[in-house]
Formats: C-alpha cells, structure tokens, sequence
C-alpha cells in the first residue's frame, strides 16, 4: 500500500510570544517541522503534505526545495478539519498523521504503527502519563478495546482520572478517513472539529483500533513554549551525548554539548565543556577540544588540538595542528600537518604548508604560505582593496617580522626575510631581508617637557 504523511501545521503557537510560526522554530539548530519531515521520509512515503495555517508563507518558505506538498488551513476549526484539507491529495493506501510541534517522534515507532493498519484495523499511538492534563484521554471497553477519546476540556471526572492519553498521532486508511472524516461535528466545548472523533466511528463499525506506545514519552511531547522547546533541545542533545560516548568519545560534560548537525569523531576524541557543533563536522582520532569552542562545518584531523575560546568555520585541517585559544578561523583556511594558529589571530582563504605558524594577533585572509612560514605578531594581510579581494603569496621558510602589513597583491620569496613594522608592498625576492622603515635617531641634549608647576 501507498503511504502519505499528513503534518499538522496550521496552529498558530500563540504560548511561543513569537512572530515566527511555532513549528519554525529551531531544535538542534533545525525547523522543529523539518524533524518530523526527515524522520516521515526515512519511512518511505509516497507523499508528504504539510498543513498550513499561521503564517504559512514563512512555513513553505523555510521549506523550499523539500519534497513536500502544502494544504492550506485558512481557519484553525481543528485537528479533523485540518487533515481534511489534505484530503484530496491521498492516495489510496494508508495515512499517517503527524504534529509539527512533536519534533523527536522516531522513525521505528511510526514504522510499528504502521505495520497494524489494513482495511480492517486503524492505528493508534498512546502514551500513559503521570499528568495527564490536557491531553484527550483514550476510552476502552471492559475487554480493554479502544472505543473512544474523549477531549480533556470535554471530559468528565471519571475520564480525566484516565492516565493513558492521545499523542495525536494515528494512521488508518484513506478509505477510513474519507468515509469518517465528513461524519465529524463541531458540537463539543472547543467547537473545533475533532480528529480524535474518528476511534468511536471506527470502534462503531467494528474496525479494530490498534494501539502502540513510543519506546520513551520524549517522542511524543508537543512543544507548546519555549520551556518545552528547551526541555526538548536537551532530551535531544544529551542522547547525542550518549551515542558519542558510546562510541568511545571523552565528553567531560554529556550535559554542555550542543551538536547542531551531524558530529563524526574518531577514537579517544576529547571535548570539554560547553562546546558548540554545527553543521557537519569531522573530528579524527586523539583530537582534543578544549571549553567554549565553535566548530562549524569543518574537519579536523588526527591529533590536533583546538585550545578553548576558539571559533572555526569551514576549515580543513590535516593534523597535529594546534589552534588557540581565541583562534578564529573562517571558511577556506587550510592546515597542513602540524601547522599552528595561535591566540586572537584570524583567518579567511588561507592555506598554510607544513609546520607553518602565525602565532599571535593577526589577520590573515586570502594567503597561501608554504612549508615553516613564520608569521609575526601583529602582521595583516591587507587583502581588500575597497572593491576586489587580492591574494598574498609566501614562501617556504619566509619570516614575516612583526606588525608587519602585507599589501595584496604581493609576493614573498621563499626564505626571505620582512624586517618587523613594514608595509610591503612590492614582491620581495626569495632569500633577501625587506623592510620598509624609518630609520632610528637619537637626539642627545634633548629635555622632556616639564609640568608647569601649579599657582
Ligand atoms: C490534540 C488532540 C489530543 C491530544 C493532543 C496531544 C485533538 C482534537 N486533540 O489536542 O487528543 O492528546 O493533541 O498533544 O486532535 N492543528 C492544525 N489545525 C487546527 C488545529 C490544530 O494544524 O485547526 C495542529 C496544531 O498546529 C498542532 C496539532 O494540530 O500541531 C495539535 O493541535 P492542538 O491545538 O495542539 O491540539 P490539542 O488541543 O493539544
Ligand atoms: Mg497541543
């Protein structure tokens, strides 16, 4: 059978005090309605459809390019009457309903929801809990059959002592759904048209109601404000935790750890606390990062050290390098073996050989050094001419004196020498020393100015 996937998306978020729609906002660095919609593809769907509401525009804008089809809910009258915008658009097979706002549900737990719908049986995933306020509790007859969820707001004393609740997500037959789905009436106390009305039709025409509950109640939390967002964010980064030391890796805090993309790490790889990982990130076996890095899009090879406070962004580095603290390295800096970049120095398009360093306080962008280049203290690049980006050329064993400004473009040969405080900007030939520097002078009799003494 055929399977489309119906995400309820429309809900407005009001709790979130937010003028972006509440299923934009981010869970380890992505769209909570794009979690649902990568775990829903790795199902096998045939189709995927998102219904929107509130701010619908930003909601497919954010979602451009993905392989989804939107239903437009103009009026919020419920969770029956959003699905029932997708309607149309079903295939004949099963369908399963998901929330937006529920962003860790797993991809085995719907699986196994799955496996139970044919004509004869729909599917439903409950979950029991401690507070169960709010939530639609479910209702079974005395041989323990699902007939019937009745709303939180609807119910009476007796119902709301029920502990095993509605997580929203069911699946059935679109079949199911087109002969239940016009059957729904508004006439409950939220005057909204039910989704959760369809298990008493289905109970009355003797289709049986499966039921399944998620491995833990995390799956299936909805995010209704920030706090629950946040309670999610950690839930979702301390398994990424577990997972990581499982696999050998050293956290020294599985709580301080942010990964925001996928982190792949070799053996005995250390991390410190309150590290940040974004998009996709290498680290290869012994590396070590030290507290309070940012490491985005990057590899970093074997043995290499990234002391604390340091910020990489696009940067490939082959090994035994040593970068920090307070190092900033951004896209298109590459390492060769051993090469080092030290405190408050700043990178861009830079492509250092091997062994070489640039070891404090400077900036260089849109470089190529080779092999043992030394870089002094305080030298800059000065790549940008106001209009065009121009590259600086050193070679091999160059020493580049401190505060040194290398006016690009410009070459420096290999072993030459650039005395400290030059501005060069003429190629200097290999072997040679440059300097461009007033010359000192002493002036022997001279008196410092005096204080004129006070009246
Ligand atoms: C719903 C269920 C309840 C369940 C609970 C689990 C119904 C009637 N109730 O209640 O049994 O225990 O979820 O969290 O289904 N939405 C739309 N359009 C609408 C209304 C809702 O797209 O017109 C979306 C919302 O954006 C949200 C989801 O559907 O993602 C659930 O809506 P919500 O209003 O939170 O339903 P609850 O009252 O919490
Ligand atoms: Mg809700």
């Amino acid at each position: 059978m055929t399977l489309d996937i119906v995400i309820l998306a429309a809900g407005q978020g009001t709790r979130m005090r937010s003028k972006k729609p509440k299923v934009l906002h981010e869970l380890a660095g992505k769209p909570m309605v794009r979690h649902v919609i990568d775990t829903a593809a790795d199902l096998g769907a045939s189709r995927l459809h998102v219904v929107v509401g509130h701010g619908g525009d930003q909601v497919r804008e954010s979602l451009a390019g993905y392989p989804v089809e939107f239903a437009l809910q103009t009026e919020q009258k419920g969770t029956g009457h959003a699905v029932a915008q997708a309607m149309d658009k079903l295939a004949d097979g099963k369908v399963l309903v998901l929330y937006g706002d529920v962003p860790l549900i797993r991809r085995e737990t719907l699986a196994a929801l799955l496996d139970e719908v044919n004509e004869q049986r729909m599917a439903l995933l409950t979950v029991t809990l401690d507070d169960p306020a709010g939530y639609g509790r479910i209702k079974r007859d005395s041989e323990g059959r699902a007939v019937a969820i009745v709303e939180h707001k609807d119910a009476s004393e007796a119902e709301r002592a029920i502990t095993e609740c509605n997580t929203g997500i069911m699946a059935m037959t679109a079949e199911q759904l087109r002969r239940w789905l016009p059957q729904l009436s508004a006439e409950n106390v939220q005057g909204e048209y039910y989704l959760t009305d369809v298990i008493a039709m289905a109970a009355a025409e003797g289709v049986t109601i499966a039921s399944a509950q998620p491995a833990t109640p995390v799956e299936v939390e909805g995010v209704n404000n920030r706090a629950q967002l946040a309670h999610l964010e950690r839930a979702f980064q301390f398994e990424e935790a577990i997972r990581l030391m499982t696999d050998g890796v050293a956290l020294a805090d599985p709580a301080r750890l942010d990964v925001r993309g996928s982190l792949r790490c070799g053996h005995d790889v250390e991390i410190d606390v309150g590290c940040v990982f974004e998009g996709e990130v290498e680290l290869a076996d012994g590396v070590r990062v030290g507290p309070y890095c940012v490491i985005r899009n990057s590899r970093i090879g074997t043995a290499s050290v990234i002391e604390a406070h340091s910020v990489l962004d696009g940067a490939v580095i082959e090994g035994k390098s040593q970068i920090g603290p307070f190092a900033r390295l951004r896209p298109g800096t590459r390492l060769a073996q051993g090469a080092k970049i030290g405190n408050f120095v700043e990178t861009k398009n830079a492509i250092l050989g091997e062994g070489a360093k640039i070891n404090h306080l400077s900036y260089v962008g849109d470089a190529r050094l080779g092999q043992e280049v030394n870089v002094g203290a305080g030298t800059i690049t000065c790549n940008y001419d106001g209009a065009n980006k121009h590259l600086t050329e050193i070679g091999s064993r160059a020493f580049i004196g401190s505060n040194t400004a290398l006016v690009a473009p410009v070459k420096v040969g290999e072993g030459a020498t650039i005395g400290a405080g030059s501005t060069i900007s003429k190629d200097v030939e290999a072997g040679t020393l440059a300097l461009t520097r007033g010359r000192q002078m002493s002036k022997q009799n001279w008196q410092r100015p005096q204080k004129n003494p006070k009246q």
